[in-house]
């Protein structure tokens, strides 16, 4: 076992453990300008014929998903592959867990065999922060409850910002259950820190108790914005935690707020339709919606593995945290 705080351990200015990625509160725009830079050259890597380099030989890194994940786990798989370091998928459903062990003595477990990160994702706001208190290894949150997605804002801004050219004065409307949803959070934070607008567009029940310090604006009304927007990006109605009861019908709700090809066809030439993913499709996006030229949800996915490829490295290749090791590589 790696025992001790490795040097460089500490606290940020904000309070978040070093060495990690636990919130895109932790990352200014400097910070998040060099991670997306850094994800150019990751992307050019994932494009070559044998898409592997060097760079964490001899690193360790372990998922630990307590809720269900294709895009997030995946992707984290193939950056952590294609710099050829070894990972170790944890299956809670097959694991001890079942027996009653608690998310800590798991952490310590797993922390035991000597690995260098850990990619959690648990329905609880603030585990990944717990886990980087429990471990000697970096930590990723890779979605804790409705808190936060820290790397998804990251492939998103850096979709956007490759598509867009730039994100300075670019208009943003999050539309849909953002009450229950830990990447709008993410996604708010990133793109107003890249000096985006963004509007906050659904209805009353959908949007959070409190939106004290949420720098954004807000409407009930996602025809008033079609016309005006860069990015409409849908967020999944969450119905597994309850969100479809804080709508009369999922019909009702798609007639005022789905993106279907009447609204889509109002948008901008150039506007780019998002959706971080899994669709319902038929509630917040129609089918042929999602599948027109303009819909880069699925480039969002490609760019998910260059954004984690870029992420590891900052954390595991400088042994520092992200905003360190954007601000050392980027020299
Ligand atoms: N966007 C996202 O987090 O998708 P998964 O739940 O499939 O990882």
């Amino acid at each position: 076992m790696r025992g001790g705080a490795r040097s460089g351990a500490g606290v940020t200015p904000r309070g978040a453990p070093r060495r990690h990625l636990l919130s895109i509160e932790d990352l200014d725009r400097p910070d998040l300008e060099r991670v997306l830079d850094l994800t150019d050259s990751f992307a050019e890597v994932s494009r070559r014929r044998i898409p592997r380099v060097p760079a964490l030989r001899g690193k360790t890194v372990v998922w630990l998903f307590y809720e269900d994940s294709t895009r997030t786990r995946l992707s984290f798989e193939a950056a952590a592959k294609q710099l050829s370091a070894d990972t170790v998928n944890f299956s809670v459903g097959s694991s001890s867990v079942n027996k009653g062990e608690s998310v800590r003595d798991t952490v310590q477990t797993i922390g035991a065999m000597g690995i260098d990160a850990i990619v959690v994702r648990h329905s609880c706001a603030g585990v990944p922060h717990r886990v980087a208190e429990w471990i000697d290894a970096s930590v990723v949150n890779a979605g804790d409850g409705r808190h936060e997605h820290p790397t998804q804002a990251l492939l998103d801004l850096y979709t956007a910002r490759t598509r867009l050219g730039g994100l300075d004065g670019a208009r943003v409307a999050i539309v849909g259950d953002i009450r229950h949803s830990r990447v709008a959070r993410s996604d708010v934070l990133a793109f107003t820190a890249m000096g985006a607008e963004v509007v906050l567009v659904a209805p009353g029940p959908l949007l959070p108790a409190s939106l004290e310090g949420w720098p954004v604006a807000v409407t009930h009304d996602f025809d008033s914005v079609l016309g005006d927007i860069d990015v409409c990006y849908l967020l999944r109605m969450q119905l597994e935690r309850e969100a479809g009861a804080s709508v009369p019908s999922l019909r009702e709700f798609r007639s005022e707020y789905g993106l279907d090809a009447a609204r889509a066809d109002r948008l901008g030439a150039d506007a780019l339709i998002m959706h971080p993913g899994p669709m319902n499709r038929g509630v917040e996006i129609d089918g042929d919606v999602a599948d027109r030229p303009n819909a880069v949800i699925t480039e969002q996915v490609a760019n998910g593995v260059a954004v984690r490829m870029a992420v590891l490295f900052l954390l595991l290749g400088s042994g520092m945290d992200l905003a360190e090791g954007a601000r050392t590589v980027a020299g």
